[in-house]
């Protein structure tokens, strides 16, 4: 999710709210509070339909090998559930410990999670975390360097002393409350002996809104000084992590493997890496795209020379954002390449405009695009990455435009990847994985 509390043009991302936005029109209106960039398939937690069996099918029959297994021993593990198009990551909080599953998202920095008492909370399914039954809970005091770290915190002036915090989403989405160090527990396996129990910096909300039931809370994941990726890199060896997400559409109860720190590197034969570039946000994993090839075509990401604006990055990588998010005119010229390259009739559905969309049960048709990102990285995504099915019998390409000239590559993109995030030697490396077998 892109955070609002960014020196970025405010401007990029109420154009890219708009965009987001459309391609999920029922969620909108269900939200029922303005603009949202989550695109939220609120019916796909229904019990496993015909539907959705044929997409598993699909997905099933795509990879013939045997799973790729990159990841040392001595990495810290812990398990990711899709989430109607975001993924949650499971974590348990505080002692004794309560199980929060919070939205993973490399596009924010705040580590926060719903906390009770509540003076204004959204619905939760399961028991929110309170810090009252919790021997571990210690609130930050303002004058602090971990108050510091967030520039969204500061001194409350109603609960002297304490570190208050308003975290905004580039939606209405936001979460406010008190800044606290609590225990972690990150653990592979439920009944797993090796877990793994570490102290964090979180943020406690007591005032949050914008989110679903299933969401208890966002691990913000992102570069800057308050993510929990900075955070560990003292206790866990180093500043990296990796993610294997799964498929859009897969069933919830499959989970996949995040790991953290030393061992988390992604290796192995076919792994492709490219430079960590720094942009105008300390947040973002800024990195450049040189150009996409849709089955053997390519297409500069400029279309004559290199980047008029002269950045070195032209894109951020973000697991909080569906989609794929192109500059218009570079959009515009993918689209028409993938129209041209699929042999079927698109269907012009006015829920879906203005994504390419195709009536179709099971999804074949569509090419293998490969995105060329610099340093020669090239990562094939295949249709399982490229094509969704919001609903029953339609499939639409899951790239949509922007009119900035910066781009997001979404977490549909990254699926089905081992996306390794190195701080230390900042670069992002991929390996082609079947994510549902990690
Ligand atoms: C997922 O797991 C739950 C609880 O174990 C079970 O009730 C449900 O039927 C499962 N869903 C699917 C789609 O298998
Ligand atoms: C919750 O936070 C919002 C946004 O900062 C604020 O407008 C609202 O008054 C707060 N509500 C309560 C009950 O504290
Ligand atoms: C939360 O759930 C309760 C009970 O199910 C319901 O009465 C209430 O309207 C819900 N609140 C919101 C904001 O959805
Ligand atoms: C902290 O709380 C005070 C009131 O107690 C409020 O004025 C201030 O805006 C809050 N700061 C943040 C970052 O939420
Ligand atoms: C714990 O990790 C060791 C290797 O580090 C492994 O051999 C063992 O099976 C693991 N135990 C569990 C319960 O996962």
């Amino acid at each position: 999710m892109e955070s609002l509390s960014i020196p970025y043009p405010r401007s990029t991302f109420l154009s890219l709210l708009l965009v987001v936005s459309s391609l999920c029109l029922r969620c909108l209106a269900s939200s029922g509070s303005g603009f949202t960039t989550r695109l939220i398939h609120r019916h796909s937690l229904e019990p496993l339909n015909d539907h959705r069996a044929r997409v598993l099918a699909t997905m099933r029959s795509h990879f013939h090998g045997t799973p790729l297994s990159s990841l040392g021993i001595d990495a810290v593990q812990g398990r990711v559930f899709p989430d109607n198009g975001q993924y949650l990551m499971k974590v348990s909080l505080g002692t004794p410990p309560v199980d929060v599953y919070s939205l993973v998202d490399t596009g924010s920095d705040l580590f926060w999670a719903q906390c009770l008492p509540c003076d204004h909370c959204y619905n939760q399914t399961k028991p929110a975390y309170d810090p009252r039954a919790s021997s571990t809970y210690f609130d930050i005091p303002c004058q602090s360097s971990e108050c510091n770290a967030l520039d969204a915190a500061s001194c409350a002036t109603s609960s002297p002393g304490k570190c208050n915090y308003t975290y905004g989403y580039a939606s209405t989405a936001y979460s406010r409350g008190f800044l606290a160090k609590e225990k972690i527990t990150f653990s592979p396996d439920s009944g797993s002996s090796n877990a793994t129990t570490i102290d964090v910096i979180f943020g406690c909300g007591h005032n949050n809104s914008g989110f679903s039931a299933t969401e208890m809370g966002l691990m913000g994941l992102g570069r800057g000084r308050a993510s929990f990726v900075t955070q560990m890199g003292n206790t866990f060896g180093a500043r990296k992590f990796s993610h294997c997400l799964v498929p859009f559409h897969t069933d919830p109860n499959i989970s996949s493997k995040i790991s953290f720190g030393s061992g988390s590197e992604v290796t192995g034969a076919g792994v492709v890496s490219t430079p960590l570039v720094d942009g105008p946000d300390p947040t973002y994993y800024f990195v450049k795209l040189e150009g996409i090839s849709v089955g053997g075509a390519y297409l500069p990401f400029y279309p004559s020379g290199p980047d008029p604006a002269g950045k070195s990055f032209n894109m951020f990588l973000d697991s909080g954002t569906p989609p794929t998010i192109l500059p218009g005119e570079f959009y515009n010229r993918l689209v028409n390449k993938v129209r041209d390259m699929v042999r079927l009739e698109p269907i012009d559905d006015p829920e879906l405009r203005p994504q390419l969309c195709y009536g179709k049960e099971v999804m074949s048709e569509g090419p293998v695009l490969t995105a060329h990102f610099a340093g020669g990285a090239n990562v094939f995504l295949e249709q399982l990455s490229t094509f969704i099915s919001p609903k029953e019998g339609t499939y639409c390409f899951a790239f949509v435009p922007n009119d900035n000239d910066v781009g997001i590559f979404g977490n549909f993109a990254q699926s089905n990847h081992w996306v390794g995030f190195d701080l230390e030697k900042d670069q992002v490396s991929f390996l082609q994985a079947d994510c549902t077998k990690q």
